[in-house]
Order: C-alpha cells, then structure tokens, then sequence
C-alpha cells in the first residue's frame, strides 16, 4: 500500500497520516492528497518498487500498465533514482503502455515509445523485450488483429498487476475519450478536440495533431490488479470531482474506477481543490473556524442560496451546516457584517495606495506617495492580459513601474509568423544591404529554415532568436501604450525557458541570479508576480519559484524590508473570492483600453500555437475572467463594477 499522504485534508486541520472518514461519503474512490506533484509520485513510485520487489522475492515478474503525459513523470524519476541509488532492479518487470498516436513512428519526437524510453527504460534494467507499447505504425486494416493480440500477449503474462493512469481534462483514461463503454476493449480511438488542442503545442498547432490512437481498452485497463491515477494542477480539479463524486458515467471515462475494488486517486492539493472537502469542508467535518474559514463559508452561503450577504439569516446559516459557526458568533448579522466589512476593505481603485488617506483599511499602504513597482511577467503578455487594469493605474497615479519579462516566450510564436518577419530583414536587406554580415546569416539562416521545416522538427537558434524578437517587440509596444519608458521593461530570458521545446529545463542558479538583478535593481516597494501555485509543469509556476527564491535571499537587505508581493493569477483562473486582498475595479472604458493593451501581443492573436483545450482569445479570457469577478462582489451585495483584477499579498 502507498504511505499515508505527508499532507493530508489540511483544510480540515487533521495531522499528516491520519486517516480520512468522513470524506469517503463524498469521494467514492480512496483518494489521497498531498502538497505537491512531488511528494505525490515519491509515495506512488514508493508503492511500486515495493511490488517490484515482492514479486522479485517470489521469483516471478511484475506485470505493469504505464501511462505517458506529464503527470507520471514525477514517477518514473523516483523510479530512476531508486534504481541508481536504491539498487530497484526491473530485470522482472514486463510493462504494457496504455496508448499510441496513430499513425506514429517509434523514434518520432511526440512518439510514446520514444517518451518512455527518455523517461524510464533507457536509465533502468528492464530487458530489451519487456516492454509493449500499442505500435503506431502497423497497417490501418491490422490494427484490430494488432489491439487483439495486445490484449492476448498481457493476458499470456498472467495479467496487470498494477495499472498506472493519468487523466485528461475531459475525464479520459488512456485515450478512451467520453462515450468509451465500460467494456470497450483495445482500439484504434477517435480523439477528442480537448485532447488535440492539449497536445497540439508539442506538434507545433493542432493542425499537425494526429486524430487518431491506439488505446488500451476500459475493459482491460478495469482488470488489473491496482489501480492508481495521478492528477496534478487545478486544471485537472473539476474533472478530478466528477469523476470521484459525480455517478459512474461514459461522459467521464475516469468515473469507472469506482466500480474497481482496488483503485486509488493520488492526488495534488491543487487538484483536489474542487472535492467537497475542500470547498465546503463544514459539510464534512468539524472544522475551526478562523477568519479564512469563516469568510470561505459566509461567501459560499451567499452565492449558493443567490443572496447577498447583508441578508442572510441564522435560518440560513443553520439549513445549511453552519449551526455550529452560528453558535460560535452569535448572530447572522454580526457574522455578516464581519464579512462584508472584509470584502468591501478590498476593493480599491488605488493599488500603490492612496496618498493621503488613512489606510489602516485599505490593502496598500499610502507611504511613500510615489512606489516603485516591479511586475514580473513570466511570459512577454502576462502583465497587461492579467493585471492590465492595474499596471495602467499604477502608471497614471504616478509611480514607476517597471517590467521584469522572465522568458522569451519564443516558443509560442507561429512558424509562419516569424517567417513574415525574417522575409522582411532579408528582403530589405537584399534592396539596402545590412551593415552587419551576422545578422544577415541569422535572417537568412531562419527563413531557409523556416520554408522547408517538417511539423515535428525543433526549431534552430536562429529561429528562436527572431521568435524572441517578435515577442520581445510586443511587450515593448504594451510598455508604449501603458505609458512606461521603455528602459523600464527588463527582459530577463531566463535560461531554464530556452530548450527550444514544451519540456523545459529545471530552475537553476542563473535564473535565479536574473530575478535577483532586476530587484536588486530596481528596488521596488511593491513587486507583482505571477501566482500560479497550480499548475507543477508550468511556465508560470518555475517563474514564481524563482521569485520566491530571489525574494528569500534579498529579504534581509535594507530596500526589501518596505517591499510588499502581491500575486496575481495567470490566464486560466481566479483566485477563489474568499482569498482575494486586493481587487482593484475597472471601468468599461479601462476594460477597453486593456483590450488594446492586449492586442499589442499579434503574434499570441488568431490561433495561437499554445491554445489549450479553451478556444478563447486571450483578451477574452481576461475580460470574462475580470468581469465575473466583478459580478461576484456584486452578487456578494458590493457594488457593481464592470470588472475587477484581483491579487492576494505573499508574506514572506
Ligand atoms: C497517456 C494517456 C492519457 C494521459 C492524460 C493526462 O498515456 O493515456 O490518458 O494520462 O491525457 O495527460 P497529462 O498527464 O499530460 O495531463
């Protein structure tokens, strides 16, 4: 069995190790949750070895079903380092992948036998003919005698004694999209538009995107011995509650898992954040209601009953779990003005503070009158499309603000969009002449390249640099437009970013000296940062390690004791409304003007390479994710404000 989880139901304040009881009314498959990605795969890869072993006591072989995508990374890595360092031996296990794009060459870049391979058999025992995986390139007319035989041949080594699983935003398990049937059995599979679009930025747009896979069948992946499924970030939350609360469904492959006697959910916090458990956990358990908690009820009562909060009533209180809270406080009108009281301290129009005025509550401070602010902005558009309202403001209210843009963001710069532009260099270049050879061969080299490059092929040092140009440009035409000097945008390119792939390299010294530089710079009263706690593969979330890192080796020099950190969020969600420390409103006409703002960014318009499973425009995005804040507050009984940027402080 995997060790209890280090962290566990923390929102219920219980200790890591104990057990959960209450929450199984909810949740109808054991799940555990942990802090992160990291302790989550360390158990997982735990409970593995321990079978490898077992078996290996035994004298027999460890028959396993292995997932690809990001989440089981984690996993194969202690796999890896237990074999270097704990002597795990595979020389026992046989494994059979779950699924193949098809049609798909093994030594492809985006093939899973090449992924499986980097990482996991190419640094581990396993002999050369004990792992299958569905093979992409068998003729279109074999493919079932092919799914029926890989069926046969897991059959003929006695069965999966454990299936690893992740899961797809659209609640798939291997590529059995919704609609599998519950005894579907190996096939060539139709996928998903969500799952093309989730792929498609590593085969450089959706258009390259294979439509089709071999996938292992529900039936066979139901029949082995253990299950566990992996799910980490919060985009993976609301699947992860359908498919542990909702009823068994084909419309959520996942939820079949519930009827399996041995399946478990091994799962990040952030994943978790939709269970019940979590959002409503007075429903589950007795909870202590400090301030956070009882704000987290009072605006969940609200907007689950649709009244403002100046009225709810003890009889609202108490049909609705909250009895015990009630009793603690008194009386639904002291808990409800307590609340609301909060929420209004929020709202500001003045986020560097308001010079002048008493601010014991208001969530900046007025001194000093005039703030330096320091927005990192992972990607070259994250500052105006997330916080845009706000930069502006903090423009016109007179501070100086300046933007520290960590990456290139060159990868998400469309082939024919950077060939426009070198097309421009050399064709000027062949008119006028440009002074310097170098930078001919650099224009030239990348649009030779770009004429002739295949879907799959990584693009060259030159292509990257005039991708990083085009974005490099954009975000300086935003600092423009905002109102900023333009030697106020630091552009960092921070080393871990620059592979040229999705994969990208891990944190390291240099980037964090690049974040250290620009603070130490600048030396800003107020620094803004990227928030995405979520998402453990992101962009966003190396970015903000590097930020929180930089921060704790500064935090001692004299600048950094004034020094305040706000998080924003990043294109994909909003802080939760019971978290928010600072909402600053904006009016229509300064929600158009961030439009305009976001338009600046070209190359991120009109079918970007990294759209994800959200056919959104990125201004949309912003607008709809800023306005329904604002209609929260409203909903709430606050006033009414077009839209809202939210921020929560970091104290470190
Ligand atoms: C991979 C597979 C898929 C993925 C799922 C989640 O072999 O079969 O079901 O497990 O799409 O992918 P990630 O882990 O990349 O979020």
């Amino acid at each position: 069995m995997i060790s209890e989880p280090s962290v566990s139901e923390n929102a219920l304040g219980r200790q890591p190790g104990e057990p959960v009881q209450s929450a199984i009314t909810y949740e109808k498959i054991p799940t555990h949750i942990y802090a992160d990605a990291k302790d989550a795969s360390r158990a997982v890869a735990r409970e593995i070895a321990a079978l490898i072993r077992e078996k290996q006591q035994k004298g027999q072989q460890c028959v396993l079903g292995l997932a690809t995508g990001s989440s089981p990374k984690t996993v194969y890595a202690e796999l890896i380092r237990q074999h270097r360092e704990e002597g795990l031996s595979f020389r026992n296990v046989v494994s059979f992948n779950l699924d193949e794009y098809y049609p798909m060459e093994p030594d492809s870049l985006q093939s899973y036998v090449r992924f499986m391979k980097e990482q996991l058999f190419d640094h581990v025992d396993i002999p050369e003919g004990n792992y299958f995986i569905p093979d992409g390139t068998v003729a279109p007319n074999k493919v079932s005698e092919f799914s029926r035989a890989y069926e046969e041949k897991i059959q003929s080594y006695g069965g999966l004694d454990f299936q690893l699983l992740g899961i797809g935003g659209n609640g798939h398990i291997g590529f059995n999209e919704p609609g599998s049937l519950i005894n579907s059995h190996t096939r060539l599979m139709m996928l998903d538009h969500s799952t093309r679009a989730a792929a498609a930025g590593d085969f450089g747009g959706l258009a390259q995107t294979p439509k089709k896979a071999i996938t292992m069948g529900v039936a066979p992946i139901l029949s082995a011995k253990r299950i566990v499924l992996l799910a980490w970030g919060e985009r993976k939350a609301p699947v992860i509650r359908a498919a542990l609360e909702g009823t068994v469904t084909e419309q959520i492959p996942a939820s079949y898992l519930q009827t399996h006697p041995n399946a478990l959910f091994v799962i990040d916090q952030a994943a978790a954040s939709d269970l019940t458990r979590m959002q409503t956990p007075w429903l589950v358990d007795t909870v202590e209601w400090n301030k956070q908690m009882v704000k987290k009820a009072v605006t969940y009562l609200s907007r689950t009953l649709g009244k403002p909060i100046l009225k709810l009533t003890n009889k609202d209180y108490n049909d609705n779990g909250m009895s015990d809270l009630l009793a603690q406080v008194g009386q639904a009108y002291d808990l409800n003005i307590d609340v609301f009281n909060q929420l209004q301290h929020t709202i500001t129009g003045w986020p560097g503070g308001k010079p002048n005025a008493d601010d014991t509550n208001r969530p900046e401070r007025a001194q000093p009158a005039k703030k330096r602010c320091l927005i990192f902005s992972p990607h070259p558009d994250d500052d105006i499309i997330s916080m845009g309202g706000t930069f502006q403001r903090l423009h016109d209210q007179g501070h100086e603000v300046h933007v520290g843009y960590q990456t290139s963001g060159n990868i998400a710069v469309a082939d024919d969009e950077a060939l426009r532009f070198a097309d421009f260099v050399v064709d000027f270049n062949d008119k006028f002449g440009i002074d310097s050879p170098e930078a001919t061969r650099i224009f030239r080299d990348a649009a030779a390249f770009l004429r002739e490059k295949k879907g799959s092929e990584m693009d060259t040092e030159e292509v990257r640099y005039v991708k990083g140009l085009i974005r490099k440009g954009e975000a300086k035409a935003t600092c423009r437009f905002v109102g900023i000097p333009v030697e106020n945008a630091h552009f960092l390119n921070m080393p871990f970013y620059e592979t040229g792939k999705v994969e990208k390299k891990p944190l390291g010294e240099e980037d964090i000296q690049a974040v250290m530089d620009v603070i130490r710079e600048v030396k800003p009263h107020q620094i803004y940062a990227a928030g995405d706690l979520a998402d453990p593969h992101g962009t966003h979330k190396v970015c903000l390690d590097a930020i929180f890192e930089a921060v704790r080796r500064l935090k001692n020099e004299d600048f950094m004791k004034e020094c305040w950190v706000w998080l924003y969020r990043g294109a994909w969600a909003e802080w939760d409304i019971h978290e928010i420390e600072m909402a600053v409103p904006m009016s229509p006409d300064q929600l158009m003007r961030k439009r305009l703002g976001i338009f600046k960014h070209q190359s991120q318009k009109d079918g970007v390479v990294y759209q994800g499973s959200d056919s959104r425009e990125f201004w949309q995005r912003a607008e709809e994710r800023n306005r329904a804040t604002a209609s929260l507050y409203n909903q709430l009984g606050l006033a009414e404000y077009e839209a809202m940027e939210a921020f929560v402080r970091w104290k470190y």
